[in-house]
């Protein structure tokens, strides 16, 4: 369906042609003074200049050309030039009739040109948990990949593990000194290597801090560390069987936390799936001249004249030729291009990484590694700080592991239930029933909290404010919901099953208001994913929130005696409900059937 802003676009235009003006003055956009108008025009003032007139005359001139037409309630011409519209309320009733035909897109068409479009979005390091670091990358990449999805495009998420640094030499050390008896350090070893892991996932949980301390006090096991990186790297047998069972006993874990996020991956590639492509694109890079030495290291300079700040050299390879980060997201860029084909490959990363990400496209670019019409986009994402505003962390100061966090919040969300069932006793919610509400309400609000902001800046996690039922929040939002599927209950309990859909014009501004925010859907949703931007799907939520609540505190629906005039109130609350949950759902989280 053609959205509000170009249908209204287009008869404004015909106005002015019809005047003989051009017909790029008629564009129309939202009001950005509701109290006076839905939307205006301001082409008068531009065409003025044009046509060297006072833009009153012209603005006018088209006034006065639409005020019969039958989409419009008023159009005004108001000094110096603006044009007021406000739409017809048989207009905007059949617009939103229309809209709830269209079952699950509401009047959203899938784009045109549908992209094949890789988000790399995971990025948690093997045998380390996941820390509140990888949260945001995993919420922010999850939203992107579903708002794309529903637009239309061919959307792969990649997990991306981290899984090819020296945290593996520094395990792989660690664990020699702890049970140097192991098969896996035998150089002479060649039989088969035991199916059993050395050790469990907890102990592998604890061998990472461990190491990684030692090699900051110990500089011979850091050598020793980084030698064994490079031999992983560079096939030792022994090291790659540990390598596998690392992976084997950390992935499953690493799937569970990933799914109380709600959040899945298409390909659980790693780093280390990246290794196969090294050693021809760097020679391709050398052969070239692309490539040369500089300190010991293998590097592709990127400098680029216009730049206004050092851009330093992407390095390829390190002196004793093991590879680095740069190194394996350049493989995998290689990978990606043969194995998916993509338009587009979307990092979602800190942005304190945006250095990293600037030389490593540039230097794919630069040695051809992708052709121009891809595009390579880096979301850089801001700190998720705690009220003090310093990075989260937890009360003695260490990295907070994700798993905690959420069970912080999943406590407090299960107080408030509760406290919310006690307070309108008839609720009979069972104990695990409230568990699950918990959940699944502590989710939105972890999520909202974190989407509600534009990806790049910085925020504040602060558990009481995500968690409030008031305000701009996902438990609001989610509490909107449930009053929707309560009222229809109700409707649906007096013996009548759920109409189909069937609209009157609006009765009262606040109905009118609320067809006029679900009437935007399409319009935001198709923004949302050109730019990448989920916090303009929260945006909109709470506006719609906000407006069906205010139609809802005026507005007698069940009670009402027309049953045509109910019918249609049904039909809208249907309808602002299917969009809420169409929204919720690309933002990655789901509502309960009653909080
Ligand atoms: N493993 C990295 C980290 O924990 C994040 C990876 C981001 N993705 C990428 N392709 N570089 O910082």
């Amino acid at each position: 369906m053609k959205t509000l802003t170009d249908i209204i676009t287009d008869e404004v235009t015909i106005a002015f042609t019809a005047h003989g003006y051009d017909e790029k003055y008629g564009k129309v956009s939202l009001s950005n003074r509701p109290d006076l108008c839905e939307y205006q025009c301001n082409g008068a003032m531009a065409a003025a200049k044009e046509y060297k007139c006072a833009p009153f005359m012209i603005s006018d001139k088209i006034a006065e050309e639409l005020r019969e037409n039958k989409k419009f309630e008023s159009v005004e011409s108001v000094k110096p030039g603006f044009i007021n519209i406000k739409l017809s309320a048989d207009f905007i009733a059949d617009y939103i009739r229309r809209m709830a035909e269209d079952k699950g897109r509401f009047g959203c068409e899938q784009t045109e040109n549908p992209k094949t479009i890789v988000v790399d979005y995971g990025g948690p390091n093997v045998a380390k948990p996941l820390h509140v670091g990888h949260l945001r990358s995993a919420i922010i990449g999850e939203s992107v990949k579903r708002i794309g999805k529903f637009m239309g495009h061919h959307m792969i998420g990649d997990v991306h593990l981290g899984d090819w640094g020296l945290q593996m030499g520094l395990i792989i050390m660690e664990l020699k000194e702890r049970q140097p008896g192991l098969v896996y350090f035998d150089e002479n070893y060649d039989g088969e290597y035991p199916k059993e892991p050395p050790f469990t996932l907890s102990e592998l949980e604890e061998i990472y801090p461990a190491a990684s301390a030692k090699s900051k006090e110990d500089e011979k096991f850091k050598e020793a560390a980084l030698l064994a990186t490079h031999e992983l790297q560079q096939g030792r047998k022994g090291y790659q069987a540990l390598l596998a069972h690392i992976l084997n006993v950390s992935v499953p874990d690493l799937k569970k936390n990933y799914e109380n996020l709600n959040v899945s991956f298409e390909l659980w590639n790693g780093e280390s799936d990246a290794q196969p492509y090294v050693p021809d694109m760097v020679q391709m890079m050398k052969d070239r001249g692309f490539a040369h030495m500089s300190e010991g290291a293998l590097v592709v300079d990127v400098s680029e004249e216009t730049d206004t700040k050092e851009i330093p050299p992407c390095m390829i390879l390190k002196s004793d030729g093991s590879s680095l980060y740069s190194t394996t997201d350049l493989a995998t860029i290689v990978m990606r291009i043969q194995d998916c084909h993509p338009d587009s490959i979307i990092y979602l990363a800190d942005a304190r990484q945006s250095m990293h990400f600037i030389q490593v496209f540039r230097c794919a670019r630069k040695t051809g590694l992708v052709d121009e019409h891809v595009e390579l986009k880096h979301i850089g994402f801001g700190t998720m700080n705690g009220k003090d505003g310093k990075p989260f962390k937890t009360r003695s100061g260490g990295v907070m592991r994700l798993e905690y966090l959420l069970n912080e919040i999943n406590e407090e969300m299960l107080k408030k239930i509760t406290e919310n069932q006690k307070e309108k006793e008839n609720l009979d919610i069972s104990d695990e029933e409230a568990v699950q509400i918990a959940k699944t309400v502590a989710l939105a609000a972890v999520k909202y909290g974190d989407l509600s902001n534009q990806a790049g800046k910085d925020y504040i996690f602060d558990i009481e404010r995500f968690t409030s039922f008031e305000g701009n929040t996902g438990p609001y939002i989610l509490y909107t919901i449930v009053r929707m599927k309560s009222i229809l209950n109700k409707y649906e309990a007096g013996g009548r099953s759920l109409p189909a859909a069937a609209f009157q014009k609006p009765q009262s501004a606040s109905e009118k208001n609320l067809m006029l925010v679900l009437a935007r859907f399409n319009a935001m949703m198709a923004n949302a994913s050109e730019e990448t931007a989920p916090h303009k799907v929260c945006a909109y939520i709470y506006e719609l929130a906000n407006a069906f609540n205010g139609f809802y505190h005026e507005t007698k629906i069940l009670t009402e005696e027309d049953e045509q005039q109910q019918i249609s109130y049904i039909s809208l609350l249907m309808l602002t409900k299917d969009i809420l949950e169409t929204c919720i759902d690309v933002l990655g989280f789901s509502a309960p059937e009653r909080m």
